[in-house]
């Protein structure tokens, strides 16, 4: 029985609404299925708007310019993270600055956030990782106390809730992820979340080339023009309808999710007397069962156990090569001090196969060749 780490499945209507877009006769952006996914992600989110883009990274991109991240400019964030959290700050000249991540929930740890702050320090992006949301409350005090942005990377998160709140609404802007690896897929495919009015009007444009096109479907101007800089950041119909056959199906997506992550959890739990770190979720968040991880003792028994899995064709990979290590975030980037956490957890980490369809049979069988190999690695 082969286990891949994770396999893109058909929820529901995805084929049928990607027919009736082609029959509609728009495959550009911004027409019925991506209206309809706007309005639904800002429903489920409570958000003022929400904006579908081709990529989390297109999201985050999109975040910098909305706030003039320029040459000089520091955002802080976490060096365990993906290179987009990043690359979409250095793409404007600004600087990421590393912080140091909690080693029970992986996000960043907010007590380090005000020593890192410079007079250059315009904005904190937060990922909250595993779908597990970063102390919030704590950050957003310390973003008001220095005048900062709060960007929510919440590539991870979509669905997860914090004290109530969904991830995604609690930040001034967020980006969700639909790459195929996500919960809620379309292959490639994002969306920026406004929280409030304040950004609405110029993301817009941002999304659309610079242009202020949307105001002239809107009729609000009688011809449309370059107002300001800008990309081609929207995604076209056949994604859209895709993403829509997803989000229709959504809690049947994530309870069955939520049953193989109970399952894992419930299954290794004992192992964490011998060292093995497993996820904790604080009692003020909902998680989303993105994906379950299990820490090692060290490096050598990670590796160890990868590599043992993979003989077995069960595939559970590491994950984030710290970006304050790479060579671009050294080159963009710094570290605000020693990140030890994050060495240490990503050198520790393996994320376990957890997919729809995977089937409480194959989740089995990983939890039983993992604590097999477990006892002879340790
Ligand atoms: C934390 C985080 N941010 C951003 C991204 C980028 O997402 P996308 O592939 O949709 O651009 C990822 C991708 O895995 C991620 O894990």
């Amino acid at each position: 029985m082969k286990i891949p780490f994770n396999l893109p499945s058909i929820a529901g209507k995805e084929i049928e609404h990607i027919k009736n877009a082609i029959e509609r006769g728009q495959l550009a952006g911004d027409g019925h299925y991506s209206r309809q996914c706007h309005a639904w992600l800002k429903e489920f989110t409570g958000v003022h708007a929400s904006l579908l883009t081709h990529s989390c990274t297109a999201a985050l991109e999109m975040a910098s310019i909305l706030l003039d991240i320029g040459p000089g400019d520091e955002v802080i964030m976490p060096s365990f993270t993906f290179v987009s959290t990043a690359s979409a700050v250095a793409l404007r000249g600004g600087v990421p600055v590393f912080v140091d991540i909690r080693p029970d929930t992986l996000n960043l740890d907010e007590t380090l956030i005000a020593d890192a702050i410079t007079p250059r320090t315009r904005a904190i992006s937060v990922v909250h990782y595993a779908g597990v949301v970063a102390e919030m409350d704590a950050i957003g005090a310390i973003a008001r106390q220095h005048d900062l942005a709060v960007i929510e990377d919440a590539a991870h998160a979509f669905g997860s809730k914090y004290h109530g709140r969904a991830a995604g609404s609690i930040g001034d802007m967020a980006a969700f992820s639909f790459h195929e690896t996500k919960n809620i897929i379309a292959g490639e495919g994002g969306a920026l979340l406004l929280r409030d009015a304040t950004y609405n009007e110029r993301a817009e444009i941002i999304r659309d080339k610079g242009t202020n096109r949307q105001k002239f479907f809107r009729g609000q101007v009688d011809k449309y023009t370059w107002v300001d800089i800008g990309s081609s950041y929207l995604p076209g119909e056949l994604i859209a309808a895709f993403l829509f056959g997803q989000l229709e199906q959504v809690h049947r997506i994530q309870n069955e999710r939520m049953g193989y992550w109970t399952r894992y959890d419930k299954a290794l739990h004992g192992y964490r007397s011998q060292g093995i770190g497993l996820p904790n979720i604080p009692s003020h968040c909902t998680h989303n069962a993105h994906l379950y991880y299990a820490l090692m003792p060290d490096c050598e028994t990670r590796q160890e156990m990868i590599r043992r899995l993979q003989l077995e064709e069960i595939f559970a990979p590491f994950h984030y090569v710290p970006l304050h290590t790479a060579p671009a975030g050294r080159r963009f980037g710094r570290a605000a001090s020693d990140l030890a956490v994050t060495d240490a957890i990503a050198q520790r980490l393996l994320r376990l196969p957890l997919y729809p369809g995977m089937g409480n049979d194959a989740v089995d069988r990983v939890i039983e060749r993992f604590g097999r190999h477990l006892e002879d690695i340790l």
